[in-house]
């Protein structure tokens, strides 16, 4: 327990609820800059829309002995991007932002690259990168946030989880192209 945070008295919660109504979840009590929130999770949008883009493609171009269950693995993989698109993109809404599906700028905004791969090794090679950048993106914004923004950091941890288990995965994967 933090015995250093007051907790606000009954009176102050029910009148600081009644001002800013529109503002919907986020009250007096938000602490995160919410522009840098916003800005950091449209960031995190771009990056799993552009793997959503390039697990789709390897999913489909997957050939060879290991095509079928590497591609199969690909299409999985990229509905939980999609997954974790959406979630990123309710909270910006819920924080009172806007999520960018532009797809001009994209690229740029993402932090992962899309790389369509000739081979099915390359393709899991560039997969392993995109989560592994993920993953650190991930962290860094979590440890950006601290306890700022429970909310956001909660969500951003439970993908994080997911992105590490697709690394791991994908890693074995690769292990499995050497037999
Ligand atoms: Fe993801
Ligand atoms: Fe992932």
């Amino acid at each position: 327990m933090n015995h250093t945070h007051k907790l606000t008295d009954v009176a102050t919660l029910r009148s600081q609820a009644r001002q800013h109504i529109e503002a919907g979840a986020v009250t007096a009590g938000y602490n995160a800059n919410r522009d840098q929130v916003v800005k950091l999770l449209n960031e995190a949008l771009a990056t799993e829309i552009v793997c959503v883009l390039r697990y789709r493609r390897h999913h489909f171009m997957a050939r060879g002995i290991h095509g079928q269950s590497v591609g199969a693995e690909f299409l999985i993989h990229s509905n939980e991007e999609q997954g974790h698109a959406d979630l990123l993109a309710a909270r910006i809404v819920q924080l009172g932002g806007e999520p960018d599906f532009s797809p001009d700028s994209l690229s740029q905004r993402s932090h992962a690259e899309y790389v369509a791969g000739d081979t099915l090794t390359q393709m899991i090679q560039e997969n392993l990168v995109a989560e592994r950048i993920a993953i650190d993106s991930y962290r860094d914004m979590i440890l950006y946030l601290g306890d700022q923004d429970p909310t956001t950091s909660v969500l951003l941890k439970q993908i994080l989880a997911v992105e590490e288990e697709h690394a791991d995965e994908l890693a074995d994967l690769l292990e499995g192209m050497k037999g």
